[in-house]
């Protein structure tokens, strides 16, 4: 089995979507931090709860070395934006991880590359941990495109950004019809795309800046293909929809990140603001 480069850590993140209530969510962040908090040392954890929970979840998961992330951000500091949410009130609310162009803002709400790139450059500016996410949908695989719509979705999103901002980079490589479908890429097929990614990295900037990201894999990731997926020698986690909102599933899932870079660095890749 193939081992991670040393300079990496696991990174998981359990996206709750528009899923759970008031009560749902406090209850399930206890249990994560009950069951996950201590995995932390090996593993970087996020959780990314709806907007209008993330100070309850914030404060449950307070001092627990869990990471609150949003699902989301607008790239405008504050003014006439109706329904957005800036990265400063993020901050305020104890964020410290946003994702940006998610599959489901892409194509459910047509979340133009412009935009998803002004995002990211936000969330780097405000010194947050940007997640930004790519991937394929069936029809593109189907018709060869995958290699180039995962280039250019990586390329267009990180356009200009220097050097520096790698650092609080994490990217999720979410093929777009593995997402909530139970259908799951291939390690190896998953491996080939994080390379691709990886690759694209070191020639936009440099191999060993390259080699740091973390590059998680999402689309139906669960207890029991997470180990598969993560033994990818360019696959360092994972981005957790479903399964996340399971304690004992998402736990599960740490695990196998942390049996993955079992003699990773101890450096952390998502900060605290
Ligand atoms: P899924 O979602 O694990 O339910 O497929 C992953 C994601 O969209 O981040």
């Amino acid at each position: 089995m193939a081992s991670h480069t040393p300079v990496r850590r696991p990174v998981v993140g359990g996206n709750w979507k528009m899923n759970t209530d008031g009560r749902g969510a406090v209850a399930l962040a206890a249990e994560i931090v009950d069951r996950c908090a201590q995995k932390c040392p090996q593993t970087d954890i996020a959780i990314f709860p709806p907007f209008c929970y993330l100070e309850q979840v914030g404060q449950v998961i307070q001092g627990s070395g869990i990471k609150l992330g949003a699902q989301d951000v607008y790239p405008g500091e504050n003014g006439a934006f109706t329904g957005e949410i800036s990265t400063s009130m993020l901050k305020d609310v104890g964020v410290s991880c946003v994702l940006v162009g998610h599959s489901e803002r892409r194509h459910i709400l047509n979340e133009p590359e412009e935009l998803i790139h002004e995002k990211l450059i936000a969330v780097f500016e405000a010194g947050l941990q940007g997640v930004l996410c790519v991937g394929e949908t069936a029809d593109q695989r189907q018709y060869g495109q995958t290699e180039t719509i995962n280039r250019d979705q990586l390329v267009l999103g990180m356009a200009g950004i220097p050097q520096q901002q790698l650092e609080p980079l994490v990217i999720a490589y979410e093929p777009v019809w593995a997402i909530g479908t139970g259908k799951t890429a291939t390690p190896d097929d998953a491996q080939a795309v994080h390379e691709l990614l990886r690759s694209t990295l070191a020639s936009a900037y440099d191999k060993e800046a390259a080699a740091k990201v973390p590059i998680q894999y999402g689309g139906s990731v669960n207890s029991e293909n997470a180990a598969a997926l993560f033994s990818q020698p360019d696959i360092d986690g994972g981005l957790v929809g479903g399964a996340s909102l399971r304690s004992d599933s998402f736990s599960n899932i740490v695990d196998a990140a942390a049996l993955s870079c079992r003699e990773t660095s101890s450096e952390s890749s998502f900060q605290t603001p």
